[in-house]
């Protein structure tokens, strides 16, 4: 990947990231249709997902039954992103869309990082290799209670490896998330995820119209 083109994919490269239930699909829909309305192309996309193999990997990583060792799990991630940057996310950043994508390397560095304890230099190192030049010029962290967000997805239909997990497991990937959004205030925004739709819905709109205005013109809705 050039420099150049990867400097030019990064303006409209947004993630969402949180915990288990905290809303991220709910939300990710209604910035998409607010973005379309202001003119915008946009793809919406997932990780692990995004592309056939993308989704391979993703039901490896996901059922319940695949016990398998962290550094199994850490690579296989890698290797879902690699293939989606690859294939899908790039190519479309290329082509002018906004690509808003369901949680991306932070989740590794909450979940495999701070969630399973595996070393952070190695999560960084691998982060280089994958996505060298792309990080999200905004990442809407989605915060709420550890308990209430399983609670929510309780009944989805869902009970993938990481449901199963313990809370503490979870409370762990919270703190993760909070500690990187403190480091990193400029791109992650945390938005309280545990108020109505439309609330959390407002908030993100603030939060992207005060970095992004100037270039996409965006009001309010
Ligand atoms: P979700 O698509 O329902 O959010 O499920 C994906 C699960 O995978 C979720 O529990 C978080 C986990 N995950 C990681 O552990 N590391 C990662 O890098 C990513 C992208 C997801």
């Amino acid at each position: 990947m050039q420099k150049a083109e990867a400097a030019l994919g990064v303006k409209g490269f947004i993630t969402f990231e949180g915990i288990e239930g905290s809303g991220k699909s709910t939300q990710i829909k209604l910035l998409s249709d607010f973005l379309k309305s202001k003119g915008r192309d946009v793809l919406t996309t997932a990780e692990p997902g995004g592309t056939d193999i993308g989704l391979k990997i993703r039901r490896l990583l996901l059922e319940p039954e695949n016990h398998m060792d962290p550094l199994t799990e850490l690579l296989l991630y890698n290797a879902a992103r690699a293939e989606h940057v690859r294939k899908l996310i790039y190519p479309s950043l290329l082509q002018g869309s906004v690509v808003i994508c369901d949680r991306f390397a932070d989740s590794t560095m909450a979940y495999q990082g701070y969630g399973r304890g595996m070393d952070m230099s190695v999560i960084t190192t691998l982060n280089d290799v994958v996505i060298p030049e792309l990080k999200p010029f905004i990442t809407f962290l989605l915060d709420m209670d550890v308990e209430a967000g399983l609670r929510r997805n309780i009944g989805a239909g869902k009970e993938d490896r990481f449901e199963l997990e313990t809370i503490e497991f979870h409370q762990r990937v919270r703190h993760g998330y909070l500690v990187m959004a403190k480091e990193e205030p400029g791109r992650i925004k945390l938005i309280e995820a545990s108020g109505s739709v439309e609330d959390v819905h407002r908030k993100i709109i603030e939060a992207l119209i005060s970095v992004q205005n100037r270039t996409w013109g965006l009001n309010t809705p």
